[in-house]
């Protein structure tokens, strides 16, 4: 990774100030992930919190090369237990839904065996996942009858090929009688290495932007001043929100400093620093968050929820 330099950074300190001066301030709101640790509480009662206007179910972390996919709950429910199975989960996304809270299925993961081998096996996923998650017909849903918002794709290993075959299968299942919604979680790096191919083309509504575990990019602990270290983290926002075509970009944050290895923002810092900038910019859609566990441990989102 290159080391900053104000030349290479300077059209978009230019932009972001043009930005941050022409632009009206947008309100935002806080996507969480759901499904990675048995203590965090249903996904009813996450929902039900009034915190989250997204959450996205993590994660399908086996698909592609000819593989059966699978679920994985971690604690939640177990896809093969008969008894708990995690059809009951259509009830909870019934009720999220009914609050206008959009669920989506997030495919890959940090652990997993996935990856597309080619076209045929990118149009296979997209089928699997348009009758088992979305509006087609299975006879075995992992999640049972309701139907998701749409799919999250969360690309952390393997190669980046078809993922633009993917995305472009399932956005053409969408109708204007049922979206199917399509969002992506890069890591800051632009572009990022399995999703960069996918998100050129426009085919996202929402990018949630992984600024963390990512010290090049991610906001600083200990930025010298507006100008210094932290600068990286602003040209990479500024990269981000004009260098790929989606609806709306997210700041996607640790929920608590033990989330992830590095990237945490304390929510005086974040409120005070950092969103008053980023929400200068018309592409800005709030923040994500990892995860609802560490959400509920640390209360992070109650604390940053009036100023997203
Ligand atoms: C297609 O996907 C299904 C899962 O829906 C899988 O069982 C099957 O092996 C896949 N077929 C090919 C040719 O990859
Ligand atoms: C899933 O669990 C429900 C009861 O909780 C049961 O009726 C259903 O048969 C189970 N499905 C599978 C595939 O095990
Ligand atoms: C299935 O789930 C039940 C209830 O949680 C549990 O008691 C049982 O051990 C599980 N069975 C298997 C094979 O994991
Ligand atoms: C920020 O977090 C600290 C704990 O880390 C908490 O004591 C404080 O109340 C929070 N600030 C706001 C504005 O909620």
């Amino acid at each position: 990774m290159a080391s900053f330099s104000f030349a290479s950074a300077a059209p978009f300190l230019l932009l972001s100030i043009l930005v941050t001066l022409f632009s009206p301030s947008n309100g935002g709101s806080i996507v969480v992930y759901w499904g990675q640790n048995g203590g965090e509480g249903t996904l009813a009662s996450t929902c039900a919190t009034g915190k989250y206007a997204i959450v996205n179910i993590a994660f399908l972390s086996v698909f592609g090369n000819g593989q059966t996919p699978q679920l994985n709950l971690a604690g939640h429910c177990n896809p093969s237990n008969s008894t708990n199975n995690c059809t009951s989960l259509s009830s909870d996304i019934l009720s999220c839904q009914s609050q206008n809270i959009k669920v989506l299925l997030s495919i890959g993961g940090g652990v997993g065996s996935y990856g597309l081998s080619s076209i045929a096996d990118a149009i296979n996923v997209s089928n699997y996942l348009w009758n088992n998650f979305l509006g087609g017909k299975s006879s075995s849903r992992p999640l049972g009858s309701a139907v998701l918002d749409g799919i999250d794709f969360d690309i952390e290993k393997g190669s980046s090929q078809y993922y633009s075959i993917l995305a472009t299968s399932l956005r053409a299942r969408s109708s204007w009688r049922s979206k199917v919604y399509l969002s992506a979680a890069p890591q800051c790096p632009f572009p990022d290495a399995h999703l960069g191919p996918a998100l050129r083309l426009g085919l996202f509504d929402y990018v949630w932007v992984q600024f963390y575990n990512n010290p090049s990019c991610e906001y600083p602990s200990f930025p010298r001043n507006r100008w210094g270290n932290g600068n990286r983290f602003f040209v990479s926002w500024t990269r981000w929100t004009f260098g790929i075509p989606a609806f709306r970009i997210f700041l996607g944050l640790p929920a608590s400093p033990a989330a992830a290895s590095s990237g945490f923002i304390p929510n005086t810092t974040l409120i005070n620093n950092v969103l008053p900038s980023l929400k200068a910019y018309p592409q800005y859609g709030g923040i994500m968050l990892w995860n609802k566990y560490y959400d509920d441990q640390s209360g992070y989102s109650s604390s940053i929820k009036n100023y997203v």
